[in-house]
């Protein structure tokens, strides 16, 4: 059994950011998720990484990504080692160089979750084995492959899409999310007030990879234009992992008009459809949920429970995704 989809140039390559892949790198990853998915639900056996050992580095938090790499690995014939910050020696007794030297000696690859890109890139750098990013500060390039396939599977196509971000856009989905249309022919819209629009250069960036994609950039304060036409409705939470508790007062302020509710469902284009790269606050029953809509009078955050819970909300599709998605990113750079 081989898969039919061609990323023989992606053999031996890290995963790190979006911008790093071309259109047809991307587009390759998306079909190849497809194909794998496709033999996961025949039940067709696909070990194409057997004998591979993978490092899941975990310095935040995570349901998904950590899931989704140990399922992907253990379907492709591989095994993998958890580390999470509390029960090895990163960042309290040995660097990120001295990390990096030591597991490349002894994986095949490494997946890295935590603070700066920087980190994510100087492990690629150092350990001489491919490294895939499970999100950093800046990006989450695996969410992205996993939002898009689904996309794909619900629209029927990526390019000429109409996709908006609402809420914090300056951080790891915002951003990536920005790449990953400009990449694939999109009509990315963010929409927030403008401080939390994401910054100017890789703006300029994503507008030059735009000239040659046809995909075009909007950034929007007003959430009624934003969603006019839109097919996709975007959001993720307001205050990321390792951000301060102390800005969920300025967040709700600023941001709360931007809330994911039916009442902006409504004015979106017919059929339009909900995403979330999951965890959510539409409910209270979470902790920080409960806390934070208890102390400031709501009963949801960035979504609403009605929204979350419509037909429109394809955000377990999503969920679903995140596993055959770095499937294909741990086949494409790791397969015998
Ligand atoms: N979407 C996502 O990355 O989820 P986790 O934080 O649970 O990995
Ligand atoms: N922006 C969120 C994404 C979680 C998948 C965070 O960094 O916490």
């Amino acid at each position: 059994m081989t898969v039919k989809t061609d990323v023989k140039d992606f053999k031996g390559k890290s995963f790190l950011k979006l911008l790093d892949l071309t259109t047809e790198e991307i587009s390759a990853l998306i079909d190849l998720s497809a194909e794998l998915k496709a033999m996961k639900k025949a039940g067709v056996p696909h070990r194409f990484c057997e004998g591979k050992n993978i490092a899941l580095i975990f310095e935040k938090t995570s349901t998904r990504t950590r899931c989704a790499f140990e399922v992907a690995a253990h379907d492709l014939g591989m095994s993998t080692t958890y580390l999470d910050p509390d029960a090895s020696q990163i960042g309290k007794k040995e660097s990120i160089a001295d990390t990096a030297r030591v597991l490349g000696r002894m994986y095949d690859g490494i997946e890295y979750r935590g603070f700066g890109q920087e980190v994510v890139e100087k492990l690629s750098e150092l350990s001489g084995v491919p490294v895939f990013n499970g999100l950093t500060n800046e990006f989450h390039p695996t969410q992205i492959l996993a939002d898009f396939l689904t996309i794909r599977e619900h629209i029927g196509e990526l390019k000429g899409v109409n996709f908006v971000y609402m809420g914090d856009a300056r951080y790891n989905m915002g951003n990536s999310l920005m790449v990953g249309c400009a990449k694939l022919g999109m009509n990315f819209t963010a929409c927030a007030p403008e401080k939390y629009f994401p910054d100017s250069e890789l703006v300029a960036k994503c507008q030059e990879i735009a000239k040659e994609t046809g995909a075009t950039l909007n950034f929007e304060t007003d959430p009624a234009k934003a969603v006019e036409n839109a097919q996709v409705i975007y959001t993720d939470v307001w205050v990321s992992m390792g951000e301060p508790a102390e800005v969920w007062k300025e967040r709700i302020d600023d941001l709360l008009p931007y809330q994911v509710n039916k009442a902006l469902m409504d004015k979106a284009g017919e059929g339009a459809v909900f995403m979330h790269c999951l965890p959510a606050f539409h409910d209270l029953n979470t902790g920080v949920g409960k806390q934070v809509g208890e102390q400031f009078g709501l009963d949801a955050l960035e979504v609403t429970d009605e929204v979350f819970e419509s037909p429109a909300s394809i955000v377990f599709d999503e969920a679903e995704n995140r596993m055959h998605t770095i499937k294909a990113v741990l086949y494409a750079s790791l397969h015998n």
